[in-house]
């Protein structure tokens, strides 16, 4: 059987499938013609949050087709509908990055909230005239509100986390997440509610039609002034441009950021601004997480190529 990688995996999920496929990779950077050259016949597709998957490259692939393991938790590259309609699995990763993901995010608020890049860089431009009472204020954790936007298994793992830190947790989920909020000591509010109350705010949703944008210039506007906004999930959450706005006339103070609406680019309004912090969508790049996230793409292309149930579907 055929097992095509869009990209490329960690030897750790790519040697379990050569052992048992016929395994051909696209390689760096991500090559459509490649994909679509390749695709016919295969009977895994192995994609990332970078590799669109339509119904056309599904089509493509023909009859042999069983499964699209995503190495990622979230699936937002993958068209769902067109998975299930034409009877297919898709598979994504998660729980084995939830720790990773959720200590960047505590790591953005911290650097964001105690202007760690901003000061860094006038640090070493030698721009910095000795210390001074006043100087480089920021924020603290203890004794703040942290909004967590989704309480799922990242958004929980944030809230354990900063249990050490003496903050005050409140959410804003779908699901009532009783028996979480009560273990977490955390309280569940609407999101506007959330977006009054919280010094930090940290996003932990999925994208999907219901969430891009959810963070708008009405939502920035309700944010307490001062407030620091965390984004860890999907670019497509926050309205890019609404965020410049509140991040140069207010409400925000800051924001922490991972993730894009379009990756690659670097959004240059939100790089001039010395108020945040940004890197490259790292949220799971540690080697411990990637591997176990290569093992667990891996695994469910082996059990549904074995005929089997993946381990963690999405479709
Ligand atoms: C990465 O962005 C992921 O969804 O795992």
């Amino acid at each position: 059987m055929k097992v095509i990688i869009a990209r490329t995996l960690p030897a750790a999920g790519l040697d379990k499938l050569k052992a048992r496929f016929d395994v051909a990779c696209g390689g760096l950077p991500l090559d459509q013609g490649w994909l679509l050259r390749h695709a016919r016949g295969a009977s895994a597709i192995v994609a990332d949050p970078t590799v669109p998957i339509g119904g056309d490259l599904l089509d493509l692939a023909g009859d042999s087709l069983r499964v699209v393991s995503n190495f990622a938790v979230g699936f937002d590259n993958i068209d769902v509908d067109a998975v299930r309609e034409r009877g297919l699995r898709a598979t994504n990763t998660p729980d084995v990055l939830t720790n990773a993901t959720a200590e960047l995010a505590v790591a953005l608020m911290l650097a964001a909230g105690r202007r760690i890049v901003e000061t860094d860089q006038i640090f070493r431009r030698g721009d910095w005239a000795g210390w001074e009472p006043e100087q480089f204020l920021g924020h603290e954790l203890a004794g703040a509100t942290v909004g967590l936007v989704g309480f799922g298994r990242i958004g929980q793992r944030v809230a354990e986390l900063l249990s050490g830190f003496r903050a005050r947790i409140v959410f804003a989920d779908a699901h009532p997440m009783d028996e979480a909020a009560a273990r977490h000591g955390a309280q569940r509010m609407d999101l506007a509610e959330l977006l009054a109350a919280s010094d930090y705010v940290s996003l932990h949703v999925n994208l999907t039609p219901q969430t891009r944008h959810m963070i708008d210039a009405a939502a920035l506007a309700r944010c307490k002034p001062g407030a620091i906004l965390v984004n860890t999930c999907r670019g497509g959450v926050v309205d890019t441009a609404a965020l410049v706005h509140a991040l140069r006339d207010g409400p925000l103070a800051g924001a922490g950021l991972d993730v894009y609406e379009h990756e690659p680019a670097v959004p240059q309004d939100l790089a001039a601004l010395p108020n945040t912090v940004l890197v490259p969508h790292i949220g799971s790049a540690t080697r411990t997480t990637r591997d176990a996230m290569a093992e667990l793409c891996a695994d469910n292309v082996i059990a549904v190529l074995d005929g089997g149930e993946p381990l963690t579907p999405v479709v």
